[in-house]
């Protein structure tokens, strides 16, 4: 037997339950796999609340790291024993889950399994977001929100290795220390400080190039003040609640600036864009320019406890369970 993490129901933490279940067989191009460390994401919180409501009864989770024990048909590029990872698969929270072999990438012997956990949906994301959805160049100036959190750890390492100035919001001193530790040049405590403040104070007044704004509705009238004249804004989460709706003209208002919206899913599209995007993020870490920082681990049984503390800002860096 297994246990699983399953939600009947859609709600507060409280609504997970804890089940043992036999292990499935892996159909066509599917993998059993057997986890050995879970990453936790907001995302997960969307789910489990409706901000995106997962399809029920449903088992949450994106990101994991663990043992292949057992292959479908057709699946050749893949054996049994190999250590895998993936940061895309729903139904995660799980001793054994099954995987499209198609979304699962050989873990280098370098990054071990909670690393793995605590990276791959982040780092993955994190690398479109600094590289194509907008190009940052060395010497760009830029803000990114939630400095301290699991994506903003790996998001302030990658810009300061790209060589950009980074300006990062945290909600405490102690958070500011790490998000420092982490490159982040100039953590802002907020609401004790202003970040449009700072932004203008280190860009002449001039605004960022790009903003990176996951919290959404409590920052997102703000981050726009801070896109310099024709400048892009990236709006790419909302752990503080969905931004109201506005209407074109705001952007003309802020300086003809843009808008986007970006998710993972549109980025990593293609099994060639998945290889290249993950290479890339092992690289990163296997030379040591992104450190991935587990700010706290928890049972898979605690669950409900590590969506508590997620939401009540209480993390720092990624969060991993432990099945
Ligand atoms: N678009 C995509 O493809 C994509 C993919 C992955 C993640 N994301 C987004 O990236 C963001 C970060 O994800 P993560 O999993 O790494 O989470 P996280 O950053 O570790 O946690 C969220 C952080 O947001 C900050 N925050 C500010 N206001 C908040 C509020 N009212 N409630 C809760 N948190 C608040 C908190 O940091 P402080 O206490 O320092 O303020 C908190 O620690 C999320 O918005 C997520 O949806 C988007």
């Amino acid at each position: 037997m297994a246990k699983v993490v399953r939600l009947y129901e859609l709600g507060g933490p409280e609504n997970f339950v804890i089940e043992d279940v036999d292990p499935p067989a892996p159909g066509p191009g599917e993998v059993l796999l057997r986890n050995h460390a879970v990453g936790l994401n907001f995302y997960d919180v969307y789910e489990r609340t409706g901000v995106y409501p997962a399809e029920l009864p449903a088992v949450l989770g994106m990101e994991s790291a663990g043992v292949v024990e057992a292959l479908g048909e057709g699946v050749d590029h893949l054996s049994v024993g190999d250590r895998v990872a993936h940061g895309t698969v729903g139904g995660s929270y799980a001793e054994v889950m099954l995987a499209p072999a198609d979304q699962l990438l050989r873990l280098p012997d370098g990054i071990a399994f909670d690393t793995a956990a605590a990276m791959m949906g982040k780092g993955m994301t994190v690398e479109p977001l600094v590289t194509r959805t907008y190009a940052v160049q060395p010497g760009d100036v830029v803000l990114f929100h939630a400095a301290a959190g699991g994506v903003g750890l790996i998001a302030c390492q990658w810009l300061k290795a790209i060589g950009a100035t980074v300006i990062g919001t945290v909600s405490s001193d102690e958070k500011a220390d790490l998000a420092r530790a982490h490159g982040c040049d100039h953590p802002v405590v907020t609401p004790r400080e202003s970040f449009v403040d700072k932004v203008m104070d280190l860009t002449d007044g001039e605004g960022c190039p790009v903003v990176y704004d996951s919290i959404g509705r409590d920052t997102y009238d703000d981050s726009m003040k801070c896109v310099r004249r024709r400048g892009l804004l990236v709006s790419f989460g909302q752990s503080s609640g969905l931004v109201e709706p506005h209407r074109p003209n705001v952007l003309t208002g802020a300086g003809s600036i843009y808008l986007t919206r970006p998710t993972m899913g549109d980025y990593v599209v293609t099994r060639a864009e998945l290889e290249e995007t993950a290479q890339n993020l092992f690289d990163m870490v296997l030379a040591g320019k992104v450190r991935i920082e587990i700010g706290q681990t928890y049972p898979l049984t605690d669950v409900a406890q590590a969506h508590r503390d997620l939401e009540a800002r209480k993390t720092k860096g990624s969060t991993v369970l432990l099945p």
